[in-house]
C-alpha cells in the first residue's frame, strides 16, 4: 500500500502569547485541508499528538476538541508519548491506514507551554520520566547534562565541540520564518551563555515553545497531490526502559538504533541514501549521539563531522535540522514530531526556499521521547 503525504500546514513556532491552543489547532488543520486540496468531509478520522494539555491546560480531551475545529464530527483520538507525541500519533495514524480501516487521515501534533511558569513546564515535563528519577529531583537538562558527561568522558569531546550543533541549527534557523529564533549564534555566545545544567547552557538546549503542525495523508491512489508526490515508506517505533540509570550505553539509544535499523529495512534504504534529515535535538548533546545512532557519522566522531560542517547547508551533502531543529525553531513538544514531516515534504518537493537542500530526494525524521524511552522514526521519499 502507497501512502502519500498531501497538504502540510505549521503555525510559527514560539511565544505566541495570544494565541489559544484551539485557535493554533484551527490555523493548521484549516491550512493542511486547503493544501491538500480536499474537503473538511474527506478526513476519514483525526490523530493527535500531545503531552502537556492535561497537565498544564487542564484540558486532555483533545480529540473532541479538535475535531469541532475541523468542522465535521469524525473519530478523534489523543496520542501520548512524551516529546515523540506527534511522531506517534503519526505511526498510528500510518497504522489505520495499512489496516484498512481509514482511507484519508489528518494528524495535528500540538503544544502550548509558554503560558504556565518555566518551574510548572519543568515538572510537567518530568512526566515523561520515571518515579524514580521524579524522586531524586532530576530535570530534562539535568538527564541529558549526565548524557553528556558520559560522552564527553568516553570520547575526549569538549563543550565547544557540543556547541556546534546550535550554532548549525540556529545558522539553519535564520532561513526559516515560522522559526522561533531566527538569530545566528558562536560558539562564543553558546559558551558565554547561562549554565543550566553542568556542562549544558542555556544555548544547548530547545526552548519552551508553543506551536502547532497538520499533515493530511492517504492510501487512496486516485487522491493526487497536484504537486511532487511524497510517500512514507516507513514507519518505525521502539522503546526502551523509561529510566536513563538502567540503560544499557548512556552514549547510545537503543530505541533508536533499533526503530531506525527497522525503518532503513523497510524502506529499502541505508543512512548513506539519505539527503536530509530533521533530529530531535531537544539538548546538543541529544543530536550528536543521534547522528551517531542513526549512521551519519563514525561513534565518537558526531560532534567534530558538525562542526566541520558535514551537516551545514551549502557545506555537506547529508543536511541535518534544515528548520532549524528544536533549539532554534522551537520545540512546543507535542507538535515537533509532525512539524518534522512538513519540513522534509517541503524539502522534497523542492518548496523550502532558502534552507532549501538542492535535489532532496530521501528524507528521514527522527522523534525522541523521554531519555530515549521511545523514538519514532519516519523515511519519506518522492519515488517508490
Ligand atoms: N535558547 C535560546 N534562548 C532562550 C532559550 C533557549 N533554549 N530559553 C529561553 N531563552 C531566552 C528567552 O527568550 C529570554 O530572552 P529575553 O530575555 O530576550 O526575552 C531569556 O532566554 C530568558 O528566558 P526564560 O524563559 O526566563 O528562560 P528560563 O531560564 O526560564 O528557561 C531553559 C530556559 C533552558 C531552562 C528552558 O528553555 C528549558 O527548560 N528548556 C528545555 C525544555 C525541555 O526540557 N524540553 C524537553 C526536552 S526532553
Amino acid at each position: 500500500m502507497k501512502i502519500q503525504i498531501l497538504g502540510t500546514a505549521t503555525t510559527k513556532f514560539g511565544e505566541l502569547w495570544g494565541v489559544s491552543p484551539r485557535t493554533m489547532a484551527r490555523e493548521a488543520i484549516q491550512n493542511a485541508v486547503v493544501a491538500s486540496g480536499l474537503k473538511p468531509s474527506d478526513i476519514d478520522a483525526i490523530f493527535v499528538g500531545n503531552m502537556l494539555s492535561g497537565i498544564l491546560g487542564n484540558q486532555a480531551n483533545l480529540g473532541s476538541l479538535v475535531t469541532e475545529e475541523l468542522g465535521e464530527f469524525k473519530p478523534s483520538l489523543r496520542v501520548e508519548g512524551a516529546c515523540a507525541s506527534g511522531g506517534l500519533a503519526l505511526n498510528t495514524a500510518i497504522n489505520s491506514l495499512l489496516s484498512g480501516q481509514y482511507k484519508t487521515v489528518l494528524i495535528v501534533g500540538l503544544e502550548k507551554m509558554t503560558d504556565h511558569n518555566s518551574d510548572d513546564v519543568t515538572a510537567g515535563l518530568m512526566a515523561a520520566g520515571s518515579d524514580e528519577e521524579r524522586i531524586a529531583g532530576a530535570t530534562f537538562p539535568g538527564l541529558y547534562a549526565l548524557m553528556a558527561r558520559a560522552y564527553m568522558q568516553k570520547y575526549g569531546i569538549t563543550e565547544e565541540l557540543l556547541a556546534s550543533v546550535s550554532v548549525k541549527n540556529h545558522y539553519h534557523g535564520t532561513f526559516n520564518p515560522k522559526a522561533q529564533f531566527q538569530m545566528a549564534i558562536t560558539v562564543t555566545d553558546v559558551m558565554r551563555s547561562s549554565k543550566v545544567a553542568d556542562p549544558l547552557k542555556l544555548l544547548d538546549c530547545s526552548p519552551i515553545s508553543d506551536g502547532a503542525a497538520a499533515v493530511v495523508i492517504t492510501s487512496e491512489p486516485s487522491k493526487k497531490f497536484a504537486k511532487k508526490p511524497v510517500y512514507i515508506t516507513a514507519s518505525e517505533v521502539a522503546t526502551d526502559t523509561l529510566s536513563f540509570y538502567e540503560r544499557s550505553s548512556f552514549t547510545s539509544l537503543a530505541a533508536v538504533v533499533n526503530a531506525s535499523a527497522k525503518a532503513y529495512k523497510k524502506a529499502g534504504v541505508t543512512s548513506e541514501d539519505i539527503d536530509v534529515a530533521e533530529i530531535h535535538d531537544c539538548f546538543s548533546i541529544a543530536e550528536v549521539v543521534a547522528t551517531e545512532d542513526l549512521g551519519f557519522s563514525k561513534r565518537g566522531k558526531a560532534a567534530k563531522d558538525i562542526a566541520e560542517e558535514k551537516f551545514t547547508l551549502g557545506k555537506g551533502k547529508l543536511i541535518t535540522n534544515p528548520s532549524g531543529g528544536l533549539k532554534s525553531c522551537g520545540h512546543p513538544v507535542g507538535a515537533t514530531g509532525i512539524k518534522q514531516i512538513v519540513e522534509i515534504t517541503e524539502q522534497l518537493r523542492g518548496e523550502a526556499g532558502k534552507r532549501q537542500v538542492p535535489n532532496a530526494r530521501v528524507g528521514l525524521t527522527h522523534n525522541v521521547g523521554g531519555t530515549g524511552t521511545v523514538a519514532a522514526i519516519h523515511i519519506l521519499q518522492t519515488k517508490l
